[in-house]
């Protein structure tokens, strides 16, 4: 049963910045990686509540390009917490979820990259939510990225650039078949994007919160889904 008990239509895409993890884990004494280990927790329970209020597509910002330059073992114990936990993180077979990743693969461990490969083969045909995990992923990058496909494109004579427009470099990007973000939450205070879908965040509705990601509950959620409910989205109309 969908419990949407909101005022609005629920947001088609809503994209975390899941932040707080380290500050989570110092407020109790624990290592950072003991926050990260409860934050894969809640990301598990949040994926249910979108579900739940009908939300089609979530994305997660869960590694990004700059990451690598914490410690080697915060990296490890991340990677690793990937590697263990990927196929029921998600738990894509039982709730018909399509699982995607978008993020550079190549710097990934070979284990974590086929388990990637394998979960986004699985549940290639499922036809719940779809749930986008960014793992080394970066906006920048991405853009990146796509401008080398486009040249690539043009250089073999599949596109001409004049073709080339903001509707089909998009489809160049790794979110390629996934609409833009409507609602951009980030937990655990920060004013910033941190390099997270730049592009695709274009018109998005952002919400920021003090609470810190493991902290992140259903009313906290709802909360942010309210929020996106009561904006006028003029998209520059004059509506
Ligand atoms: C977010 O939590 C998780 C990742 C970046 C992987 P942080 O680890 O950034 O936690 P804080 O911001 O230091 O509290
Ligand atoms: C953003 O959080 C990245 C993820 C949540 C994966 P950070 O903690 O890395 O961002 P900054 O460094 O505070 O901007
Ligand atoms: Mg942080």
């Amino acid at each position: 049963m969908k419990t949407n008990n909101f005022s609005g239509p629920p947001p088609e895409h809503i994209a975390f910045i899941m932040d707080g993890n380290g500050r989570w884990a110092k407020k109790r004494g624990l290592p950072r990686t003991a926050g990260h280990k409860e934050g894969a927790k809640v990301l598990r329970r949040v994926i249910r509540d979108l579900d739940d209020i009908g939300v089609k597509y979530a994305t997660f910002y869960a590694f990004s390009t700059e990451n690598w330059k914490r410690s080697d073992d915060e990296v490890s114990a991340l990677m690793k917490l990937l590697e263990d936990n990927l196929d029921d993180l998600v738990n894509y077979e039982k709730e018909n979820i399509r699982l995607r990743f978008i993020g550079g693969r190549e710097r990934l461990s070979e284990v974590l990259q086929k388990k990637m490969a394998d979960a986004e083969k699985k549940s290639l045909d499922h036809t719940g939510m779809t749930v986008t995990l960014a793992i080394n992923y970066g906006g920048r990058d991405d853009i990146v990225r796509a401008a080398k496909k486009a040249s690539e494109l043009v250089s073999e004579g599949f596109l001409k650039p004049d073709d080339l427009d903001e509707a089909a470099f998009e489809k160049l990007l790794q979110t390629e078949d996934i609409p833009p973000v409507d609602l951009m939450v980030r937990t655990g205070g920060e004013l910033r994007i941190s390099n997270f879908l730049i592009w695709q965040i274009s018109y998005a509705e952002l919400y920021f919160t003090d609470t810190l990601w493991c902290d992140f509950s259903k009313s906290d959620l709802m909360k942010a889904v309210d929020s996106f409910s009561s904006r006028n989205r003029r998209f520059g109309d004059a509506k």
